[in-house]
């Protein structure tokens, strides 16, 4: 515990409060309640925007509750604990998890896997692992958390397994993005397909999921690196990168050709991976059906809308071709985030590249129309130093 003035009392801060599906988000004051036993309460310093918060603001996630306080992407320092709290203190830089990690549960213990169940059930419909929320507007109204982070707020309150603390000596500035997008294609890269050094891989969608797969591939040697988007912009991308070729899919493809066929032929018979970064169930399909006969793996990382189904003949999967997915890259965050922050350090593992836009905090809808252009890989939002509007 610690000696801040706010210890234990509720904080009002200003947040972006989703209060409909389809509309902006409301900038406004709000009500932040201290921790309770196993929560942590975090003063948010920085948090950029990800396709899974617009995604949810569309209205189209089954999961999504409103009114909610999005965000995912976030990075700050610890303010308060509660009761039980072990893992981090005051002071402390974070980084918030929406894949917990508590190091207990079947699926943390499995050795198999980075999902956890101890906070499922209730991270999914919005609430602290008691069943309610800390959050409430000036009217009184409750508001709902997102994925167990909520980092559209000056402060939040999340479960201590949804929580890392971090090197201090990383800018929390640029490390936010660790929260999701570029762990999300570089765990992708380095753990669930475990690329080697000569191995083929095609990337399908060239956002920041995507050119995170690209530097996890470059990382471990790959000797060939396709990126395949439908967007000219992403061609610079694909070289900083470190991809070795870009295939526009739309324009690139001679009369007649599929893009599954020129990428077989590109790499003699097919890729030993692929990586769906787009979310699309026909590149999903066009993704396994580009992977080497007898070997290739496929790996789903892309958020489908919601309904939508996958499917493939099965003699793909009869003759070899393995279909897998990835969620936050199979990377768990509390024991594995300070090594990937050891190798953002080290230059290994390129993070800063990927803000193309800041931004104060009061324009945070701005944030969200940046997401449709194709040069904007990610904004980060400053909270703490951006003039309050309200
Ligand atoms: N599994 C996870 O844990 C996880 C985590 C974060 C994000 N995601 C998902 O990963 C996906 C990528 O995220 P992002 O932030 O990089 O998104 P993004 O929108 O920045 O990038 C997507 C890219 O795909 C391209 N694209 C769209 N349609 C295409 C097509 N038919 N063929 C080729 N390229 C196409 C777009 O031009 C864009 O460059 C999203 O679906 C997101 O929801 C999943
Ligand atoms: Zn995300
Ligand atoms: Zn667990």
């Amino acid at each position: 515990m610690s000696g801040a003035s706010t210890e234990g009392k509720p904080i009002t801060c200003v947040a972006a409060v989703a209060y409909e599906a389809g509309k902006p988000l409301t900038v406004e004051e709000i009500i932040v309640e201290p921790p309770k036993a196993h929560e942590v309460r975090i003063r948010v310093e920085y948090t950029a925007v990800c396709h899974t918060d617009a995604y949810t603001l569309s209205g189209v996630d089954p999961e999504g509750a409103f009114p909610s306080i999005l965000g995912h992407e976030g990075a700050g320092v610890v303010e308060s604990v509660g009761e039980g709290v072990t893992n981090v203190k005051p002071g402390d830089h974070v980084i918030a998890l929406y894949t917990a990690e508590c190091q207990k549960c079947k699926f943390c213990l499995s050795g198999k896997t980075n999902l956890c169940g101890a906070v499922r059930a209730t991270q999914g419909k919005g609430v602290m692992p008691d069943g309610t929320s800390r959050f409430k507007n000036k009217k009184g109204e409750t508001l709902f958390h997102f994925m167990g982070c909520s980092t559209f707020s000056q402060y939040t309150v999340v479960a201590d397994v949804s929580v890392v603390a971090v090197d201090p000596s990383a800018p929390l500035e640029s490390i936010c993005l660790l929260g999701c997008g570029v762990t999300t294609g570089y765990g992708a890269a380095v753990k669930t397909a475990d690329v080697q050094e000569g191995d083929t891989v095609a990337v399908f969608g060239g956002g920041t999921v995507g050119l995170s797969v690209i530097q996890g591939a470059k990382l471990r040697k790959a000797s060939k690196i396709i990126l395949v988007d439908i967007n000219d912009e992403k061609k610079k991308y694909a070289k900083e990168f470190g991809a070795t070729d870009f295939i526009n899919g739309r324009t690139d493809l001679k009369e007649g050709q599929t893009i599954v066929e020129k990428l077989i032929e590109m790499t003699d018979g097919g890729l030993d991976y692929t990586f769906d970064c787009t979310g699309n169930t026909k590149v999903m399909r066009d993704a396994l059906e580009a992977c080497h006969k007898g070997w290739g793996t496929s790996i789903i990382i892309g958020v489908a809308a919601a309904g939508e189904e996958i499917s493939t003949r099965p003699f793909q999967l009869v003759t070899g071709r393995v279909w897998k997915g990835s969620a936050f890259g199979g990377i768990k965050g509390r024991s594995e985030m300070g090594g990937l922050i050891e190798d953002y350090k080290k230059g290994k593992l390129k993070v800063d590249e990927f803000i193309t836009h800041r931004k104060p905090f009061a324009e945070i809808n701005e944030a969200f129309e940046n997401l449709h252009s194709g040069e904007c890989l990610r904004t980060v939002l400053d909270l703490q130093n951006s003039p309050c509007i309200c």
